[in-house]
Order: structure tokens, then C-alpha cells, then sequence
């Protein structure tokens, strides 16, 4: 992978500044915009019309979803866009839990986002349903032992983040699957975190449903959810009439689709295959990673999974002696873009943090010399 070619591909990383907040919204490269631009110049109109707008934009869907199924290695119409994970997440898992019941059950883990686990606490409010929260280890990873304790007759649904957005720790997410599905249960994966750092194949891992978010790796702001096509077909969506409910990816999207952005997400798609796809930049931000964690200079303490082994490259961590906002704050004073938070929206994993911490997401167009500049800056703090 060229880093350097790459990079003359954004005009937002020509300015000096380093950019370590990818699990927050990545950057994009300027054809992603281009695309938007030009679908909203050349294929402003809607489904159905008989003149070449109406033409446009039905290209425009029919390559997003053929795009997205390859991106998730399921087929184009097993795909269902919205506007975000967590929005789709709502409307989906209503769709699901309709004949759900009092006392049934959903177990979800403390590394998850609340996008994946909200859905459940609003249905289970609704329902008189319980959701369960699996612990997790002294390294912040997921305690497998204790998920499988709590799995049960009564477990509907297990749902869990693949990569935890402030950790970086990853789930054994084929395991999880193959646990619910003994169990009777839908396996649910968040995939958010994940998907920006390593290739998805929904068939190799056995889920059921799998959503992410296309602005976490170089893409518009979009959701995208999978949803297995047997288990769609039996869901009743909430839905305005007449809309079409075929494909069954259609089930899920309600309203007139953002067009401009499905064309932008194609642009996303046909940059990362420009540079090797996901597995590409998965080897390379692993070797940034590695040489981030091997370097930390001694006045910091790094939260979560200690080398490579079971993470992707999103640190979390405090600097002695100072505050995770100064820290920040004064990071950015010298050019380097890293957040501070206190649970990163992980309300069940805020408990085991410290009240405030930082954290540092390395994405493909980082650089060896960027995250050297860190560590420098880091040590100086
Ligand atoms: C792991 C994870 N899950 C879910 C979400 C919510 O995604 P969205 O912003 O697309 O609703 C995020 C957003 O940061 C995330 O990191």
C-alpha cells in the first residue's frame, strides 16, 4: 500500500495536521465528495420515474447494494441502508422483537456501543423484557466463560460489538455466533468499529444480522445493516405503504433514500479497492500498531488488550499527571487530533475506565512518521 500516494487523494490531509480520530468519523478522499456532488448534479429525482434521472438514480441504489454485499459477503439484496447504525439498529430489531415477550431475554456485553444496546433496553422497557450485560476480563475483552452463563432458553437475542470503539479489544464474534445459535438466539454483531479495520464475511461467521457505518472508513454518513434473508423474510417491518418490501434488504428502509450518498459510498468502495481493500490496510495499520504499543513512552498507561493479539489499532489511554482534557487540548495545539471522553458511549464499560481517558485511532492514511510525532508529544506531556 502506498501511503503516500493515498494520502494526495484527500484534500483534508494536506495541512500538517495528524488525524488519530477515526473511530469517531474517518476522512474522506475528495472522489467520495466528487461522487456526491455528481449524483446530486446528474440523478436528482426518485425510483420509478421513466426519464434518465429516474434511471440514474435506480444505477445509483442497485450499485450501492451490489457494493455493500461484496463489502459484507452477502448477497445485494440481503443489504438495507439507513441513515445511520444506530437508527437502522432501532428500526430493525423492532421489526425483530415484534411476538418477542415478557420475560424473554437479550445478553449484550459491556464493551458495546449503546447503538447496539439502547434498541434492546427501549424494547425490553416496552415488552417487560430483560437485557442481560456479559462482564468482561481484567484486559477489557470479553469474559466468554460469564457469556455463557448467562445465555438461556429465554435469550432471544445476542448482541455485541465485533471491535469495541474505545478499547480497540476484539470479540471472537464466530464463537458468539455459534454460542447463540446452540442456544436458539439471533446473533446480532456491531460491526462499526470493525468494519474500517478488517474484511467481513457474514457467511463465514454465522450471524444474522451485522450493521456498520460507511463514515467510519473513508465513506458518507450511512448506515448499513445485514439482515440473513430467511430470517427477513419472516419480520414485519415497520413500514408507510405502498413502498416496496422487495428485495427483502427494502423491508428495512423507509422513506426516499439519501441517492447522493449510496453514490458516495460506491466512490468509498471503489477507493479502498484502489488500494487493496480492507485486508490490505488491515496489515498495514496492524504494523503501526504494533510499533505504537512497542514505543509508549513510560508516562502512559494503555487500557485494554497489551500487544496486537485480540485488537485493532484504537488505543485508550491516560498520560501521568494530566488530565485527558489538557492532554488533548494541548495535543491538538501541535497538530495531532486525538479525543478524550469518559465512556465512549459504552455506558456498561464507563464503571471499569477512569473518569477521563484519551484515545488514539490509527487509520490506513496515518503514517509511521505521524505516530512518531505522537509518541513524541506524548512523552513531553
Ligand atoms: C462500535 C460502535 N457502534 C455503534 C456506533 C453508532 O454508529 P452510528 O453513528 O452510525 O449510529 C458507533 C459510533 O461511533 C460505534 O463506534
Amino acid at each position: 500500500m502506498n501511503v503516500d500516494a493515498l494520502r494526495e487523494r484527500f484534500s483534508s490531509l494536506q495541512n500538517g495536521f495528524a488525524f488519530f480520530d477515526a473511530p469517531g468519523g474517518t476522512q474522506v478522499p475528495d472522489e467520495v465528495g466528487q461522487a456526491i456532488a455528481n449524483a446530486l448534479r446528474e440523478a436528482s429525482g426518485n425510483l420509478g420515474a421513466p426519464y434518465a434521472t429516474g434511471r440514474a438514480v435506480e444505477a445509483i441504489l442497485a450499485r450501492a447494494k451490489a457494493d455493500a454485499g461484496r463489502f459484507l459477503g452477502c448477497t445485494p439484496d440481503e443489504i438495507s441502508f439507513g441513515m445511520n447504525m444506530t437508527t437502522l439498529d432501532f428500526a430493525i430489531s423492532r421489526a425483530a422483537g415484534r411476538d418477542f415477550q415478557s420475560g424473554d431475554e437479550v445478553l449484550t456485553t459491556e464493551l458495546d456501543h449503546d447503538g447496539g444496546v439502547a434498541p434492546w433496553i427501549e424494547l425490553a422497557a416496552d415488552k417487560g423484557m430483560t437485557v442481560r450485560v456479559a462482564g468482561i476480563t481484567d484486559e477489557l475483552t470479553v469474559d466468554y466463560a460469564d457469556l455463557e452463563r448467562q445465555l438461556s432458553e429465554r435469550t432471544r437475542v445476542v448482541a455485541f460489538a465485533f471491535a469495541s470503539n474505545a478499547t480497540g479489544s476484539l470479540a471472537d464474534a464466530k464463537r458468539i455466533c455459534k454460542l447463540a445459535r446452540e442456544a436458539g438466539a439471533i446473533s446480532w454483531i456491531d460491526a462499526v468499529h470493525y468494519a474500517a479495520h478488517e474484511p467481513i464475511d457474514v457467511v463465514e461467521l454465522g450471524c444474522d444480522v451485522l450493521l456498520c457505518s460507511p463514515y467510519k472508513f473513508c465513506g458518507p454518513h450511512l448506515g448499513i445493516a445485514y439482515v440473513r434473508r430467511e430470517l427477513a423474510e419472516t419480520w414485519r417491518p415497520y413500514k408507510a405503504r405502498p413502498s416496496a418490501s422487495t428485495p427483502v434488504g427494502r423491508k428495512f428502509e423507509t422513506g426516499t433514500l439519501p441517492y447522493e450518498l449510496l453514490a458516495g459510498f460506491s466512490a468509498t468502495i471503489a477507493y479502498l479497492d484502489s488500494i487493496g481493500g480492507i485486508g490490505a490496510i488491515r496489515d498495514y495499520e496492524r504494523e503501526l500498531g504494533a510499533h505504537f504499543i512497542d514505543s509508549l513512552p513510560a508516562n502512559v498507561t494503555l487500557y485494554g488488550p497489551p500487544t496486537m493479539e485480540g485488537r485493532v489499532p484504537t488505543f485508550l489511554f491516560n498520560v501521568e499527571g494530566v488530565p485527558a482534557v489538557d492532554a488533548a487540548h494541548r495535543l491538538a495545539e501541535r497538530g495531532l487530533g486525538v479525543w478524550y471522553a469518559d465512556n465512549w458511549y459504552c455506558v456498561s464499560l464507563g464503571p471499569h475506565l477512569p473518569e477521563q481517558s484519551l484515545r488514539a485511532g490509527i487509520a490506513h492514511y496515518n503514517t509511521l512518521a505521524e505516530v512518531d510525532r505522537l509518541l513524541v508529544e506524548l512523552a513531553a506531556l
